[in-house]
């Protein structure tokens, strides 16, 4: 790990890149825990699929239990293991949904079935059985013909502001290092920097 890079955001497009790279299942899963309404910790695997004005973004269903949950309590903890790689990164911060222009945008290059799952399935709610919700997707199939599926207004883009990113990488003898990037002040325009600290592992 050369500490000569001192931008968080470039450490983790090099380590990302190098998942990729890598061919491993997945390099773009990542956990994204959140504070359950009643205090507790919920967790759940989504996929990263840009980071963009300083935001790690992920798409879902705004109605879902994580989109409750980060609108009551917008901060959430995202985890990447990369286990070939023997490397984790831990990002803390801040939730904010992304534009509905950004999440049209995206939604339009998904396939026509994400498209249509997205109108069918009420994420997170109880469904007597899955015939439920095929007959759902049938409906939607029937509904939209051929035409283009427009992005369900519940669907949409969530972006995590960092205010720590840790880069841990694996060692003989547990002997790991860990990387801790901080932010000086919660908001970057206020002139932030990053302070880099070294735990122990
Ligand atoms: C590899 C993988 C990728 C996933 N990607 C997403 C995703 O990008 N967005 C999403 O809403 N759910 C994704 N899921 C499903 C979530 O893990 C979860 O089941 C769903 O979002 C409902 O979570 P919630 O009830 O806590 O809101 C993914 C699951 C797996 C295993």
């Amino acid at each position: 790990m050369s500490h000569e890079i001192r931008d968080p955001f470039e450490w983790f497009d090099a380590w990302f890149k190098d998942g990729l790279k890598t061919n491993l299942d997945n390099a773009d899963a990542m956990t994204l825990c959140t504070i359950g309404l009643d205090g507790k910790p919920s967790a759940r695997i989504v996929l990263l699929k840009a980071v963009e004005a300083g935001r790690f973004c992920f798409f879902t269903n705004y109605e879902s239990r994580k989109s409750r949950e980060l609108t009551a309590n917008p901060f959430a903890t995202l985890v990447f293991l990369w286990p070939t790689l023997n490397r984790q990164v831990r990002i803390e911060g801040r939730v904010e949904k992304l534009s509905r222009d950004r999440s049209d945008a995206y939604f339009a290059t998904r396939p026509r079935g994400s498209q249509i799952g997205a109108w069918a399935s009420n994420q997170s709610r109880e469904i007597s059985s899955h015939l439920d919700l095929e007959k759902r997707v049938a409906e939607f199939e029937a509904k939209f013909k051929d035409a283009p599926v427009p992005c369900p207004p519940h669907w949409g883009g969530f972006g995590v502001a960092p205010s720590r990113i840790e880069f841990w990488t694996g060692k003989p003898s547990r002997l790991h290092e860990r990387l801790v990037y901080t932010l000086t002040s919660e908001s970057v325009d206020a002139g932030s920097s990053w302070k880099t600290t070294l735990l122990s592992p």
